[in-house]
């Protein structure tokens, strides 16, 4: 059978005409044994598209881990390095994964008890929310009539030592019913957007780029993020913004002499924008909650002066102006019409784009409310490329 690639549906709240091109369902190839000429094709439309939707998929974690590979066969470890998210006690994703123990690249994440689940006798697992994260939090009684937030808008990735994955995997395997929330944006706009319960909602990085006015479009081209040592670690006693998108500068950060060793030659520096591999097309890639320094270069040769940001160059190190210039450079990205909540169902099959997009974990569950999802993703054997000498000439 072919392939075949059908729109996802999309929510009332989005804007059609820009998401048209965002993420496909495919149907004709079955997830668990891809050939490798099938595999081909999936590569190009994961590239194309940014996400793939594979219903009703049976996919064991051996199964899942090679499909993940496939798209970067020299990988081997886990995104954040295999079982290394147990030990890191301090680091603020610590509560959030379990480790698959036969496949350790394969993580079982979601909410509530789960038992003899995959050589696992038991697993105590929780869906992390807005409320043990953010500065502010929505009231328990607008909790009680669904009001949540985004958790945190991500990579997956380390951004310490590791690269990032070029893609993830989720597999819903146990997915609670319950009604719709609504997750509101409380940045002082009134912006709130209608979603399925614990949906995980994604932005393309190619819209964030794209909507850029000219003179960000020419910072991000020229621009280089340095993330801090041990990122989750240094983040997790700080708060993040009401949106998700980055952390509030309240001087929170744990100091740097007093996180896990580390070394200046395993910091990332990665580009701002980086450059799709099938499709050639500019995303704008930032983790904004690791980022730590700006790198800023000077404008190329015979490139207009007028209106650009840092002509000359700059290397930004104080927090608030990194993080302020982040957030007006991706905040409208997030707004509502731009979203794609991935409403779950049982056996879904969801492969992204990891270096093309952006996605948050949202809302909250009851204890009671069992979920089960494999995820997987592999430190990639090279880091994210930037965007060209040409490119940058066209947008600086
Ligand atoms: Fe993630």
């Amino acid at each position: 059978m072919a392939i075949e690639l059908l729109p996802l549906p999309l929510p009332a709240s989005a804007d059609a005409s820009k998401l048209a091109e965002f993420g496909r369902e495919v149907k004709g190839i079955n997830p668990a044994e891809v050939s490798p000429e099938e595999f081909k094709e999936i590569e190009q439309a994961l590239y194309k598209y940014g996400a793939l939707l594979f219903r009703d998929a049976h996919v064991t974690p051996a199964q899942q881990y090679a499909l993940t590979k496939a798209f970067d066969p020299q990988s081997e470890s886990y995104g954040h390095g295999n079982n290394k998210t147990g030990e890191t006690k301090k680091s603020i994703l610590h509560p959030d994964l379990k480790t698959i123990p036969s496949v350790p690249q394969v993580q079982l994440i979601g909410n509530g008890m789960v038992y003899n689940h995959e050589g696992l006798a038991e697993a105590r697992l929780k869906h992390p929310s807005h409320t043990t994260f953010h500065k502010t939090r929505v009231s328990a009684e607008d909790e009680a009539k669904g009001v949540t937030r985004f958790y945190r808008w991500h990579i997956d990735a380390a951004l310490y030592d590791l690269n990032p994955p070029r893609v993830t995997t989720l597999y819903g395997l146990t997915v609670p019913a319950g009604k719709k929330q609504v997750c509101r944006y409380d940045d002082g706009t009134r912006d709130e957007l209608e979603v399925p319960l614990g949906t995980t909602a994604f932005v393309s990085g190619k819209l964030m780029f794209e909507m850029l006015p000219a003179e960000l479009k020419s910072l991000a081209v020229r621009s280089k993020v340095k993330y801090a040592p041990h990122p989750y670690v240094w983040m997790a006693p700080a708060h993040a913004m009401p949106t998700g998108l980055g952390i509030e500068s309240e001087g929170l950060e744990l100091p740097l002499e007093e996180l896990p060793e580390w070394e200046e030659s395993k910091l990332k520096i990665l580009p701002m924008v980086w450059k799709n591999p099938g499709t050639g097309g500019l995303h704008f890639q930032v983790h904004p909650c690791g980022a730590k320094e700006l790198l800023v270069d000077p404008l190329p040769e015979g490139a207009s002066r007028e209106g650009a940001l840092y002509p000359d160059g700059a290397h930004l190190t104080d927090l608030k102006e990194v993080r302020g210039l982040l957030y007006k450079m991706q905040r409208p990205a997030i707004a509502p019409s731009l979203v794609y909540p991935h409403d779950w169902r049982e056996n879904d099959f969801f492969l992204f784009h990891n270096r093309g997009l952006l996605h948050t974990v949202v809302g909250a569950f009851t204890p009671d409310q069992v979920r089960a999802f494999h995820q997987c993703n592999l430190a990639a054997s090279d880091e994210p490329a930037g965007p060209t000498a040409e490119d940058v000439k066209k947008y600086a």
